[in-house]
């Protein structure tokens, strides 16, 4: 598919003392606004609830970031009825109009970088760099989505001599956006205004842990001029309004990010036809990894172990990107488990709105609860060569990693969404390769090598939607790393890719005999 230039938002140079001063600052800042409420936004307004959420700080619990209100199945059903309501005048609205809307946003986001990061930062426990990161994807969704529309709303001809043939797309209706918390800026951003700029009504439904931020996100659209009914802001309970939206007849499609477990739920009940339901429903579903990286004997062991510990521990390892699998070749196994025994011993695990911190919390005490689950199972299936100690009185699980774990073993294969990291000992590189396709996921991955062959078998052979060569396996860039799985970790084409936006359209063609 055509490529069109495209310039993405810088991070902020933390090197700059002013920049980190003013950065940290705002932290401060913010933190002096924990505590506020936060109301759903239907049809052009703020509304109250019945129920309500408290956001906590995961660095300290004690701290309520935010109390967010969650609409109910009523006001889920009103929301759908404006969206339609209001979906005529949207899809006749002129696509530079609605692209305009969102540069409008990628521009308030910038403005607001660094208090954007400060909620990031209180309310996922997420380190600021990370944070920035994030903010950048999320202001290149805006202007990425916006021109790839200006793209495909031109028409195309295929026509021959007495008839004309034109192929355009059209919007879908009424869309669904079910958002996680782990890029809770960057994912919803990019899945609501890809969804609204092709033309389509949309409802963001966010992450309870992350309503906060998300809230944020809506402000930012509403200020941009997002007209009323178009967006919705509707934070609600996943397995009661969620639900109920995945089943409703009016809703045409479902834009989901999160585990294997709901998004299945999903693709399942979306397929069900309800009555009055006149189409079928397009699901989008992004969901889990369990990512391996290859270290060959020709590997930069330096590079790779700074690659390996950044991948798997960046964010504590709660990215569907995240490496939690190293599968290492017999004749380097173990000077590779030395050195990245090192490293990790060497990280600064702690409050994530500390400057200096490189590994914050988990997400809340339940995760806590599994992960730690999964760090008992691990030590029956391997040795530990690194265990750090939790940080009170967060919600912490100590960076772990567990050798000599074998390919089948549970935390060989299941996805744990947290800092544990499996090293498996292979003989050569075809188990390797038979390794790290061995799970049911195929989301990112990665070999470290300076033998060409190996690469190329690599290429061919990793079967996975990202692979990385020489480098980190996380933290993809908007048109420069198009992102997205297959198997078990997605439905789906890439988000920050050319073919995104398609999937949020009804293509056509109209042929007149002349
Ligand atoms: N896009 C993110 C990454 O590449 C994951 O969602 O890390």
């Amino acid at each position: 598919p055509q490529r069109l230039p495209f310039a993405n938002a810088p991070d902020s140079d933390y090197a700059q003392a002013e920049i980190r001063d003013r950065a940290w600052q705002t932290v401060s800042q913010v933190r002096q606004q924990l505590g506020q409420s936060y109301q759903p936004w239907i049809n052009g307004e703020f509304v109250s609830t019945q129920g309500t959420a408290q956001s906590l700080n995961p660095s300290n619990p004690d701290e309520v970031v935010g109390t967010v209100g969650l609409i109910s199945i009523e006001q889920a059903d009103e929301a759908v009825a404006t969206a339609k309501a209001a979906f005529t005048a949207w899809r006749q609205t002129p696509v530079a109009e609605r692209a305009g809307i969102l540069r409008k946003a990628a521009e308030l986001m910038e403005q607001r970088r660094h208090e954007l990061n400060a909620w990031m930062v209180l309310e996922v426990g997420k380190p600021l760099r990370e944070c920035d990161g994030e903010v950048s994807e999320a202001i290149d969704f805006c202007r990425y989505y916006a021109s790839e529309m200006e793209r495909l709303q031109e028409e195309t001809a295929y026509d021959i001599p007495g008839e004309t043939n034109r192929y355009h797309y059209q919007p879908r209706g009424i869309s669904l956006i079910i958002s996680p918390w782990n890029f809770p800026l960057a994912i919803p951003t990019g899945m609501t205004v890809a969804s609204l700029v092709a033309g389509n009504c949309t409802l963001l439904k966010p992450a309870e842990v992350s309503s906060v931020i998300a809230a944020q996100l809506a402000q930012i659209l509403i200020e941009a001029g997002i007209p009323k009914g178009v967006f919705q802001f509707i934070p609600g309970k996943g397995s009661t309004v969620g639900a109920h939206l995945v089943k409703h007849p009016d809703v045409h499609m479902i834009t989901f990010t999160g585990s294997q477990e709901v998004g299945c739920q999903i693709y399942r009940d979306a397929a069900g036809l309800q009555p009055g339901q006149k189409h079928l429903k397009r699901v989008i579903a992004e969901m889990g990894g369990k990512n391996g990286i290859i270290i060959d004997e020709s590997a930069d062991l330096d590079q790779a172990v700074a690659g390996v510990v950044q991948s798997a521990f960046g964010y504590s390892g709660q990215k569907c990107s995240a490496c939690s699998r190293v599968i290492v070749l017999e004749s380097v196994y173990e000077t590779f488990v030395e050195r990245l025994t090192e490293a990790v011993r060497s990280l600064n695990v702690g409050d994530a709105s500390k400057p200096g911190t490189q590994v914050g919390p988990v997400i809340d005490g339940k995760a806590q609860q599994r992960i730690r689950e999964y760090i008992a199972q691990g030590k029956q299936e391997g040795t530990v060569a690194v265990e750090l100690a939790s940080p009170q009185p967060g919600y912490f699980v100590g960076p772990i990693v567990i050798t000599e774990v074998a390919p089948d073993a549970t935390i060989a294969q299941e996805e744990i969404f947290g800092p544990v990291l499996a090293v498996l000992k292979v003989a050569n590189f075809d188990d390797a390769l038979r390794v790290a396709n061995g799970t049911n996921y195929a989301l990112t991955g990665g070999i470290y090598s300076r033998t060409p062959s190996h690469i190329d078998r690599a290429q061919v052979e990793f079967e996975v939607g990202n692979l990385y060569v020489n480098r980190g396996i996380t933290g993809a860039i908007v048109s420069r790393q198009p992102f997205g799985g297959f198997k078990l970790s997605g439905v789906g084409s890439k988000a920050g890719g050319p073919d995104y936006l398609l999937q949020f359209l009804e293509p056509r063609t109209v042929t007149e005999n002349i």
